[in-house]
């Protein structure tokens, strides 16, 4: 059960940390047979069926699961229409176009009255303090969702309309989301308020009716603008549309989690960033699933809160960041098995290449084995999942997003846009729009075009880096704009750091390009280091020495720098942007407004490496 399964050659045979690199022909790992029993989707070969289906049919697919939600006028003409070409003229995508629906309908009304699931718990809600909680029901949503509807619509909000929204992580988000989008209004959380122009919450709900009578919108109006991340420049306005954006995180919810009615599903993201929009809000609970909300910080009032929280409510599936599993890995295994854990069934990430290192610890410290790991590998733009495995059907290897999800023809493209069969490295496209895409960017439709879709005509651009090996398993490398090229030989940062975190004192690690006058570019790193360890120049030893068994004499360092802490975004991304300043000692740092901490910048700056090691 769970247990790695040898699977030709290069394996030793030895015990599994040791054979985790990246480079080094990875071990998989087989989905638990109870599990798979009862999964949507119980093997690999089904999963092949269904997606060769989903690729070379994408109408009859998703028409298919278009029937299970509310339409109150069906699609008119063609179910899919497109052009990913740039050369052929205007980037465009419609799904369903001229059918009207309301995604706050879909998810609560007809879970409500057609499902019969109104008494049913939407969310446990968990604050700072452990005693501070509440639960709510889908009936209960649906009312207060129409109340502040009906305040909206007082204050004149109309459908089209933009409506930004200022709330921490509590109920009243969700309902505040919904209430726009039963409006037809496009909500955009942000992260301050405006004075003079923002309105109090309380002042306003009084007396208003619970009844709301939605606005039925175009399956292609717009749902919602969500601003990216900023980890390389200027944010843009990611715009995502009604009826695809609902097909596509539904669906995605139900296969990546293999979710069923009695499921407790824990996605830890903020509801402000892509994630909480997709696996906290709209795709639970268009599956009318039972969710925990939490919001606090894992590790208040101590590092086990997050295991006391799953024990708490029972959590069956769970979803978080890999820079949390390495926040907590730090504080090595106690905090997690003193807590049961036993209704854990799968484990999922996002938003980062996950280390092999910090996989293997979720997979064998917080899922005891028994519990799958979902690596998925996706973006704000694409709405959802694009890149993972499915819980009962795919052998997992530690670090690898292994396949991709129904309706996805991913490709690897080399610098003249060649596609690269077999095993392969270079851009990672996507060749057919899936319904969750974006549309445009907010305002701006030719940086849409110019970002996505120019480099390489007829593809969608992801950005990223990819490997593909030789059983078709995909491997992100990291941000193609992050790639390293030492003496002419290129490298991914997350290659190099997953074997700088293999070593038992790192807890995290982020490396850089810095200019040489030799090679063209070294490698500049930060590490972190765990709880109990100090930095020293054994250390940067035992550390050089590591990438160079692991990967190779190019990849050998010239700096290691000790950081107690990295620059992150909000949603916890390593900023490498700002860190290759640092290194260059370049104060000029462009728009840091979304660094979470902005005094680990300064911090940095003074421990900089000034001489090669
Ligand atoms: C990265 C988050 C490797 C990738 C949903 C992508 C990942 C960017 C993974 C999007 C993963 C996300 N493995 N890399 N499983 N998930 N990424 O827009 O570089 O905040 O392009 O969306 O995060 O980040 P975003």
């Amino acid at each position: 059960m769970g247990l790695p399964e040898e699977r030709g050659r290069g394996g030793s045979g030895s015990g599994g940390r040791e054979e985790a690199g990246a480079r080094s022909r990875p071990r998989s790992w087989s989905p638990p047979p109870e599990l798979s029993r009862s999964a949507h989707v119980s093997s690999l070969q089904r999963y092949r069926e269904l997606h060769r289906v989903s690729v070379e049919e994408p109408r009859e697919f998703w028409g298919d699961i278009a029937k299970e939600f509310y339409w109150k006028t069906p699609c008119p003409g063609p179910f899919l229409k497109y052009n990913f070409d740039v050369t052929k003229g205007k980037i465009f995508i419609e799904w369903m176009k001229g059918a009207t629906t309301n995604i706050c309908y879909n998810v609560l009304d007809r879970i409500v009255h057609e499902k019969k699931l109104g008494d049913k718990i939407a969310f446990y809600w968990e604050g700072n303090e452990p005693e501070e909680t509440t639960q709510i029901t889908y009936h209960e949503l649906l009312v207060q969702v129409c109340q502040f509807s009906n305040v909206l619509r007082k204050q004149g909000i109309r459908k089209g309309d933009r409506v930004a929204i200022y709330m921490p992580m509590i109920p009243k988000l969700v309902v505040a989301m919904l209430a726009c989008a039963r409006l037809g209004a496009l909500h955009s959380i942000v992260i301050s308020w405006n004075e003079g122009v923002d309105l109090w919450w309380h002042e306003l709900i009084h007396e208003a009716e619970d009844v709301c009578e939605p606005e039925w919108c175009d399956a292609e109006d717009p749902l919602f603008i969500l601003y990216t991340s900023g980890s390389t420049g200027k944010p843009k306005g990611v715009v995502h549309t009604v009826g695809g954006y609902m097909l596509y995180v539904a669906t995605t919810f139900k296969y990546v989690f293999d979710f069923h009615a009695e499921d407790v599903f824990w996605c830890t993201a903020d509801i402000g960033w892509i994630t909480g929009h997709s696996y906290v809000t709209y795709g639970p609970m268009a599956n009318g699933a039972t969710s925990v909300l939490f919001e606090g910080i894992p590790t208040y009032p101590d590092v086990s809160r997050m295991w006391s929280i799953v024990d708490k409510y029972k959590v069956t599936k769970f979803y978080t960041a890999p820079t949390a599993i390495r926040l907590l890995m730090k504080f090595g295994d106690k905090p997690v098995t003193k807590h049961s854990r036993a209704s854990l069934q799968v484990l999922g990430t996002v938003g980062e290449p996950i280390n092999p290192e910090a996989w293997l610890w979720y997979y064998q410290v917080v899922g005891a084995q028994r519990c799958p790991i979902v690596d998925t590998f996706w973006q704000t733009e694409t709405g959802g999942h694009m890149l993972t495995p499915l819980p009962g059907a795919t052998p997992m290897k530690p670090g690898s997003a292994t396949f991709p999800f129904f309706g996805v023809a991913p490709a690897i493209l080399n610098e003249s846009g060649e596609e690269l069969e077999g095993e392969a490295e270079g851009y990672l496209v996507f060749k057919q729009p899936w319904p969750g895409i974006m549309r445009t960017v907010y305002g701006d439709h030719e940086r849409f075009e110019t970002t996505y879709f120019k480099k390489f005509p007829g593809y969608y651009v992801t950005g990223d880096g990819c490997r593909r090996d030789q059983d078709g398993y995909y491997w992100i490398t990291g941000r193609i704009d992050d790639m390293l090229n030492v003496s002419g030989h290129l490298l991914s940062t997350a290659e190099v750091e997953s074997a700088l975190v293999e070593h038992k004192a790192i807890a995290e690690a982020a490396v850089v390009s810095h200019p040489h006058p030799v090679k063209g570019e070294c490698l500049y790193c930060f590490v972190t280091l765990c709880d109990g360890y100090t930095f020293s120049s054994t250390l940067t030893e035992e550390l050089k020495k590591q990438i160079r068994e692991k990967i190779g004499p190019i990849a050998t360092p010239d700096y290691i720098q000790n950081a107690p802490s990295l620059p992150k975004t909000r949603s916890g991304k390593i900023m490498r942007r700002v860190l290759r300043k640092i290194a260059q000692n370049d104060h000029d740092l462009g728009d840091t407004s979304t660094v979470a901490d902005p005094s680990v910048i300064s911090q940095l700056f003074s421990h900089r490496c000034l001489t090669i090691q």
